[in-house]
């Protein structure tokens, strides 16, 4: 294999990259940020990676979620709030259900470059280059919005440092304590018909702090009552964005990407020998790969090869995203392959993007019933082969919109123009998210029932 640099990428074929109009303009904005501080420190991305390993060995799992793109329009402190509580509530859910530890990463601060199945977007006659996340050009259908501009690439920066800032008060603030348990209830979800199912939860968890709390045990003790790990993720898309703020450890000596915790690659752009595949290898992160219908069972390996030389528990994530037709057909042999090999990977569902369809009146939309379905044959595949399947990773924010058709409130085709504002993917509402997760919770204690009845043998 060649020798990796930080700009070896740049001598592989990169898909789905912007063309800048204005190299000087780029080469700039690259240098300046190349200045600016690190978003996340080399140390947490180490200690995200020992999380990992333990789901890689079958002791934990792992809840991924956030927007499909983070938007500079949508960034409040109400909205940041928003999801993370969710992402909390679901958190708690599933701790719940399967009785281990759940490592948490939002698809937050940081998540805005897109790729597009087309370069280009025509309407009415017109045709544009298609919009590729607000890190790179602007939603609105006119030429000068869809022109590609460095300077967003700074705006995409400040923003990503703001909601960390914003996550990190919220996860060791108070705001994540275990106490608060029923307040994460507020808004939107408290009016649904799972609340009461959330409210029995958290009076069951309410009960165990107080018997915890009679026996010495509270949030002054132990910090792990009044705090949460929370991890921040995104799409490794944009690599010249990447390139200038991965930094040196200091400890190690060791390259990390810096703009977030958790890097993944997309579907669109897992080549072999891409660059975004050849930046990442390069990269001490722990890293995430989307697996679609179309990777075959040698890629993979490769990947793995190149991706996770030493076969380190932790360091490689495979995200499957088959569609819920497909999961037992596509996936099966490809966990059966790394089985065989003994390749040490998390393996997570996103049971998103195989599950987009359009509506006759031209929405993207995804069924809540295929959605679910997918994780369920996410989970029979990996019981069927003998491999943990580590979580779900997921398209979600706080807000009740109207994008995904199905779910507790039987949202419908005709609802869907009543809130509906993800600019790319559409997204589970509060409500929809919650429900998954006592789907995924029944899952895992339906699967551990055995695995504890064998073990107490
Ligand atoms: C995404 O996660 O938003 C995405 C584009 O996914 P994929 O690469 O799996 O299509
Ligand atoms: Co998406």
């Amino acid at each position: 294999m060649t020798t990796w640099t930080l700009d070896s990428w740049r001598n592989h074929p990169a898909k789905q990259q912007p063309t800048y109009p204005d190299a000087a303009k780029l080469a700039a904005q690259e240098d300046r940020l190349r200045a600016y501080p690190p978003l996340v420190f080399a140390g947490e991305a180490r200690r995200l990676k020992a999380a990992l390993a333990q789901v890689a060995e079958g002791k934990a799992i792992v809840l991924q979620g956030g927007d499909c793109a983070e938007s500079f329009q949508d960034f409040t402190a109400n909205i940041i709030r928003d999801t993370f509580r969710v992402l909390l509530q679901m958190a708690v859910v599933l701790t719940f259900g399967s009785s281990m530890p759940v490592v948490k990463i939002g698809r937050m601060a940081g998540q805005f470059a897109k790729p597009r199945s087309s370069d280009n977007e025509t309407i009415d006659g017109v045709t544009l280059p298609s919009y590729r996340g607000d890190i790179v050009n602007g939603p609105e259908f006119t030429p000068e919005a869809r022109i590609p501009d460095p300077a967003r690439m700074e705006f995409g920066y400040f923003q990503s440092a703001g909601t960390l800032n914003l996550l990190r008060a919220f996860a060791s603030g108070g705001y994540a304590d275990l106490h608060e348990v029923h307040r994460w209830n507020l808004g939107f979800v408290a009016r649904s018909p799972l609340a009461d199912r959330y409210q029995d939860l958290a009076h069951r968890i309410d009960e165990t702090l107080r018997f915890m709390a009679a026996c010495g045990i509270n949030s002054a003790s132990t910090p792990q009552i009044r705090e949460t790990d929370f991890y921040t993720s995104h799409e490794a898309l944009l690599l010249p964005y990447e390139q200038a703020l991965t930094r040196i450890d200091s400890l190690t000596n060791d390259p990390y990407a810096c703009s977030a915790h958790f890097l993944w690659i997309g579907d669109r752009t897992r080549q072999p020998d891409g660059a975004h595949v050849e930046f990442l290898r390069g990269v001490k992160n722990p890293l995430g790969m989307k697996v679609g219908p179309t990777t075959t069972a040698e890629d993979l390996l490769r990947i793995c090869d190149t991706l996770n030389p030493a076969n380190e528990a932790g360091r490689l994530t495979l995200i499957a995203r088959m569609g819920a037709e497909k999961v037992e057909k596509m996936l099966s042999p490809l966990v059966r392959a790394i089985q065989k090999e003994g390749r040490k990977v998390v393996w997570l569902c996103d049971p998103m993007h195989g599950n987009t369809t359009t509506t006759s009146n031209g929405y993207k939309t995804r069924s809540f019933d295929a959605i679910l379905s997918e994780v369920r044959r996410f989970f029979d595949v990996h019981a069927a082969e003998g491999s943990w399947a580590g979580g779900v990773h997921v398209e979600m924010t706080g807000q009740p919109v109207t994008e995904c058709v199905g779910g507790a409130h039987m949202l419908t085709e005709a609802d869907l123009a009543k809130r509906y504002e993800t600019f790319v993917d559409p997204r589970l509402n509060a409500e929809q998210s919650l429900e998954l997760a006592f789907l995924v919770a029944e899952e895992l204690k339906r699967r551990r029932a055995p695995m504890q009845a064998a073990a107490a043998e």
